[in-house]
């Protein structure tokens, strides 16, 4: 067995594949910010814990530094750092969110797979990007900082894989369905903060809440991911990318024509909430009176 760099150990899912990496006697550099769960990883056999935050290239640097004191090479970069929002685009400001998404899912990947590059060469490693159904699905609304990123992590995997296939790298995307971790709880939370301060969709978003929630069940127990991973990992001819836990719900959206998708969301709203004409609040509106007394 070999080594290892997996960032997301302290993640729900990437604890979880960062044991049984350990577990099968892989040395496992296990890449978090939070210290309490880092602490946890410190007393598995095999795992070497790492703080560091992947938005600060200096705090990359040190970790390749830690990293090079134990190996000069890598057999695999498992990149599944990632996090997530529930955010309209027209209300508040959506500009951060969708930031913070490209820093950590997007620009977050890149770098850790730049600074650990020559260490994969040399192992003859491969590298493993962690997007999810949202990079190949069609976008769902409230949701586009996420799917913006993970299609941008599509992109730059398929990107990436083809300069590589010239230096013997492979690249694999995961492109997992939901499952029950803090990224789900973020989702929650971010709903009900936006259903508190919306005005737009006051009456609709409280009523799309069972609908949301069917989105997010989870479709398979975390072993299938966890063995998905092991495959990408060790399997002598990885595949491009694997699929696991996909949303049954969203998969029936797949087969429906992006017209026919935007009429069912359409009739949804209507059917939960006020007509669109309603629901723009009254400073934004010429009202009748008013077009009448402004003649
Ligand atoms: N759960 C799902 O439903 C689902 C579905 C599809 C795809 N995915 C993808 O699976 C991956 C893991 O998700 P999860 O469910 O395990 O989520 P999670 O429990 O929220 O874990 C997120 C992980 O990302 C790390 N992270 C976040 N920002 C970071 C930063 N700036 N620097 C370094 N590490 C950072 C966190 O580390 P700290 O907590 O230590 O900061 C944590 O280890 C993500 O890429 C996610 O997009 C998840």
């Amino acid at each position: 067995m070999g080594c290892v760099l997996f960032t997301g150990a302290t993640g729900g899912l990437g604890r979880l594949c960062v044991r049984k990496l350990a577990e099968r006697g892989w040395t496992v550099f296990a890449v978090g910010t939070n210290d309490a769960r880092l602490a946890g990883l410190s007393s598995l056999a095999n795992v070497i814990p790492i703080k560091a935050d992947i938005t600060d290239p200096a705090s990359i640097e040190a970790a390749r530094a830690l990293v090079a004191s134990h190996t000069s090479s890598l057999d695999a970069i498992v990149n599944f750092a990632g996090v997530t929002s529930f955010t309209s685009m027209v209300e508040g400001d959506p500009v951060p969110a969708a930031q913070k998404l490209f820093d950590v899912n997007v620009l977050g990947t890149v770098r850790v797979n730049r600074a650990f590059f020559d260490m994969v060469l040399k192992g003859r490693g491969r590298i493993i990007n962690c997007s999810s159904e949202a990079g190949w699905m069609k976008s769902q609304p409230f949701a586009a900082p996420y799917f913006m990123s993970k299609h941008a992590l599509e992109a730059y995997s398929d990107s990436l894989r083809r300069e590589l296939i010239y230096l013997g790298v492979p690249v694999v995307k995961i492109q997992p369905g939901p499952f029950d971790t803090n990224i789900t709880d973020i989702v929650k939370g971010g709903y009900g903060k936006a259903t508190d301060d919306t005005g737009y969709y006051k009456d609709m978003l409280p009523r799309m809440r069972p609908f949301l929630e069917l989105g997010l069940k989870q479709q398979t127990g975390e072993k299938h991911l966890v063995e998905t991973v092991m495959k990408a990992i060790s399997a002598k001819r990885p595949r491009l990318s694997y699929k696991v836990g996909t949303s049954r719900l969203l998969s029936l959206l797949e087969i429906l024509p992006d017209s026919i998708v935007d009429r069912i969301y359409l009739a949804l709203f209507r059917r939960w909430g006020r007509s669109p004409k309603q629901a723009v609040p009254a400073v934004g509106r010429i009202s009748k009176q008013g077009r009448e007394s402004a003649v």
